[in-house]
């Protein structure tokens, strides 16, 4: 029987929609999680970091333009974002960019206590918060281990009165590992972040393993040492079989490394770049290399 006009245009809507299916599911693909061990909650395997990227000041353009950045890290799926009063105008800039794309309930607000004077911690978490614009933050570590005592403890009375839902500490470039594999022996923490990518690996011995054995997540800081690998390699054929890991860059290549450790939780790379925040979101896509592939990664890259 010939169809009318209605069912015409029904039938050729429904025969667009599916041209456009394969699409739409690819943009939806969920991305790969990992849970918090302290609690079972799946965070998504990449976030955001901001030290640098989004220290851009007052500047309405670049403001606008940190904006695009996390705009395009939430189409992704993403949800942590790393930042830290260290980090100059970036936790402000934070705030502008959740407001501008309304983003302050999605987001799992990442930030740090950074003063020597422990006294003085709660009301720096206060001006942070308040910078962020967030009710709360989800997650708050002690930035580089400074004045690590007093803050835990006022993390772990703030996680007590709901007030914060994990603790954690931080440390990077490979400082002080034996007074965190210390701290991380004695205390509980949900979370602990240092630096780890494919040319720093000494986390691979000790504290990573200890973060499995304890149900610590760990954020992996620096993935690409701060853009030096991606400058090392860049010029370098990526190998063959790269495609086999789902990496068609660089940039994929060394951070697919870095999330498929099993004790990795989420790595957190900076940028200033929509189409690197995909890229990089992208890798959580697909699925990680297992041990023998990583350990191929490695050889390849000792080779160039
Ligand atoms: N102690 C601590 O707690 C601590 C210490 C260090 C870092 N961190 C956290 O970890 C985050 C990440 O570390 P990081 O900022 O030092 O370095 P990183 O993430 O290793 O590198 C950032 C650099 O990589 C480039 N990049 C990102 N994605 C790229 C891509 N797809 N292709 C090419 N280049 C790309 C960026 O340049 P473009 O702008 O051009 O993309 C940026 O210059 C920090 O922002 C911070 O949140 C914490």
């Amino acid at each position: 029987m010939p169809l009318n006009r209605r069912q015409l245009i029904g039938s050729l809507a429904i025969a667009s929609l599916n041209a456009l299916v394969p699409q739409f599911v690819r943009a939806q693909d969920a991305l790969l999680t990992k849970k918090i061990p302290s609690s079972g909650e799946a965070l998504p395997i990449v976030g955001l970091g901001s030290w640098i990227t989004f220290n851009v000041g007052d500047d309405p353009v670049a403001r606008d333009s940190s904006a695009e950045v996390m705009q395009a890290f939430f189409d992704a799926g993403g949800r942590m974002i790393d930042s830290s009063p260290m980090y100059g105008s970036a936790q402000e800039v934070i705030g502008y960019c959740l407001r501008k794309t309304g983003n302050a309930a999605n987001v799992f607000a990442t930030d740090k206590v950074w003063i020597a004077n422990g006294d003085e911690g709660p009301d720096q978490i206060e001006r942070s918060r308040t910078l962020w614009g967030v009710d709360r933050f989800d997650l708050l570590q002690v930035h580089n281990l400074v004045a690590w005592e007093a803050h835990l403890d006022t993390l772990n009375a703030m996680k007590d009165e709901g007030k914060l839902r994990y603790v954690g500490i931080t440390t990077s470039h490979g400082r002080r590992h034996n007074e965190l594999e210390r701290i991380m022996r004695k205390h509980d923490l949900d979370f602990v972040q240092l630096t780890y990518n494919i040319a720093d690996r000494e986390v691979e011995s000790r504290l990573l393993p200890l973060a499995q054995e304890k149900g610590i997540a760990v954020i992996a800081n620096r993935p690409f040492r701060r853009k030096e690998l991606i400058y090392r390699f860049e010029e370098e054929k990526l190998p063959e079989w790269a495609d086999e890991i789902g990496a068609a860059s660089w940039a994929q290549f060394l951070l697919k490394f870095v999330i498929s450790h099993p004790a990795i939780t989420c790595a957190v790379p900076a940028t200033t770049r929509v189409d690197h925040v995909r890229e990089n979101l992208e890798t959580a896509r697909a699925a990680l290399p297992g041990e023998k592939m990583r350990q191929r990664m490695v050889a390849y890259i000792r080779e160039l």
